[in-house]
């Protein structure tokens, strides 16, 4: 009895969860996310409430190519962080003045039920959503009629990193009523830049996963193994322990000279070298639960034990690191903390003798851009590079050389959560860049530049909360060299690769 009371006080609440084991989406994340979306469309935009709504189109099924296999379905992200539906070809909306909501489902064929298991009804699907009511997708016209909307607010704007343009809304007979398209866009990317408590314990969670993720990757893997296979057991941990069924982004599992391929790993370059010993290894890989997003890089020795050479770019960058998880607060410039990872970063450079000159200098020439040719970060949730970055109210994006790859100029703000990602790389089509440009060459020692041609790179990715006083680090993880080499080296001399752990 006790059981099945309180199975059905979670269905009640309970919106998305992959198992005890996992953490249960309550509905009330998505109810207070469309509460504070109609909140500052009225007091903030100033949309006069009476009669007005919200609708969003969310995402279709993906055919791959002409045949009748499908991509694996991940919902639209402004469609998720409003309602947090798992089913492709929905529409939802919510009505300004109240915040009451509407979810429209497609009506399927009877023939589905054969495919794809039992259709639910409109009321089933309103009460697993937590809605206050459910249509047919085929009824929108007909509901904005009854309910006399004189305003509909659809969505139309421009991803600042994909240069890609959000999907708007349509609906059989849209022409009958009033729409405005450019209202909602900044509003509601606002919103999702600033985390609720319930959405923050989702990215706690998905952040813990996946750290312990890597964490058994950084303890299965030796030279021999092929970088999939650091993959492959990144992805089994996400999806086994922790319910993840997807990655934020294609894993990126660099080792030696591919560590300093910023974005490797991709279809022509799909993690496929031997491990060598000697190598560095930089492995950038997150998990995704309920849509909510990880983004973590772990650098490591492919044996265990750093070298001399690698300690010393290491360090470099995990002191940048360090100094930003330091700084950061409300209040302060995104822009001021990735010169400040930079400074510290090219310091410690020349400390080591890479580098000569004034660290000032360095930066006036643009040779920060050269070892870390991105940016410190960038905003993170539903979208492993998520909204909001460069909004019309915000800082503007440079152009100048340093800092004109951040994703964000913004200043600080309590509830943000992003990605603290200084790196170091080795990549010769830059290094052969600035050892031709006279403005940058005079700062490097080009014999000692010698030593690291093909080393790769090293890249320390955290994902922090901007907390009332400081950061918030939610990904926890080895880092100084001490803590990584004590890690590794629990159980190596006995490590098996997977080739030899399934033989049958
Ligand atoms: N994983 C992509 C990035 O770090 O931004
Ligand atoms: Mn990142
Ligand atoms: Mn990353």
């Amino acid at each position: 009895m006790a059981t099945s009371m309180s199975t059905s006080k979670n269905k009640e609440k309970c919106l998305f969860t992959r198992g005890d084991h996992t953490i249960t989406v309550p509905k009330t994340l998505f109810r207070d996310n469309r509460t504070r979306l109609a909140h500052r469309l009225r007091e903030t935009a100033g949309v006069p409430g009476e009669g007005g709504f919200v609708l969003l189109q969310g995402g279709e099924d993906v055919p791959f190519n002409d045949t009748d296999i499908n991509y694996e379905f991940r919902q639209e992200s402004f469609f998720q962080w409003c309602f947090g539906v798992e089913e492709p070809g929905c529409f939802g909306a919510i009505e300004i003045t109240t915040g009451r909501s509407l979810l429209f489902f497609p009506r399927l064929p009877a023939e589905y039920e054969i495919w794809c298991g039992k259709l639910s009804t409109l009321d089933e699907f309103k009460e697993r959503y937590g809605v206050d009511e459910s249509y047919y997708v085929d009824e929108i016209a007909q509901v904005f009629t009854q309910k006399n909307a004189k305003l509909i607010l659809t969505l139309y704007g421009q991803n600042s990193d994909s240069g890609l343009y959000s999907k708007e809304a349509n609906f059989d007979g849209i022409e009958k009523f009033k729409v405005n398209n450019s209202i909602l866009y900044p509003e509601i990317c606002e919103c999702r830049v600033i985390k609720s408590a319930e959405e923050i314990k989702i990215m706690r969670y998905v952040t813990k996963i996946s750290s312990d993720a890597h964490k058994v990757v950084m303890r299965s893997i030796r030279p021999g193994f092929t970088e999939y296979q650091g993959e492959s057991i990144f992805k089994h941990y996400i999806y086994s322990v922790g319910g993840c069924r997807h990655i934020s982004y294609t894993c990126i599992c660099g080792s030696g000279h591919n560590a300093s391929i910023l974005h490797y790993g991709h279809a022509g370059a799909p993690n496929d070298k031997v491990l060598k010993d000697g190598d560095i290894c930089l492995f950038d890989m997150g998990g995704n639960y309920c849509g909510y997003a990880a983004d973590i890089t772990c650098s490591f020795p492919a044996n265990g034990k750093f070298t001399d050479n690698q300690k010393f770019i290491y360090n470099a960058v995990l002191g940048a690191r360090d100094a930003v998880i330091e700084a950061a607060k409300p209040g302060v410039s995104w822009t001021d903390m990735h010169l400040l990872a930079n400074k510290v970063m090219l310091q410690y450079l020349k400390q080591g003798g890479l580098l000569d000159g004034h660290v000032d200098d360095m930066i006036h020439a643009g040779l920060n851009e050269i070892f870390q040719p991105h940016g410190l970060g960038h905003l993170l949730g539903l979208d492993v590079h998520d909204v909001g970055g460069y909004l019309p109210d915000c800082p503007k994006k440079s152009d100048i050389p340093g800092i004109r790859k951040l994703r964000t100029a913004r200043t600080l703000l309590s509830g943000m959560i992003l990605t603290i990602e200084p790196g170091c790389y080795f990549i010769d089509s830059l290094l052969d860049a600035a050892l031709a440009n006279s403005d940058q060459n005079k700062f490097i020692n080009s014999d000692k530049l010698k030593l690291f041609r093909g080393f790769g790179g090293v890249r320390i990715e955290d994902d922090v909360l901007i907390t009332d006083t400081g950061v918030e680090n939610l990904t926890s993880v080895p880092r100084t060299v001490q803590e990584i080499e004590e890690w590794m080296a629990h159980g190596r001399e006995n490590l098996l690769l997977p080739q030899e752990q399934f033989k049958l």
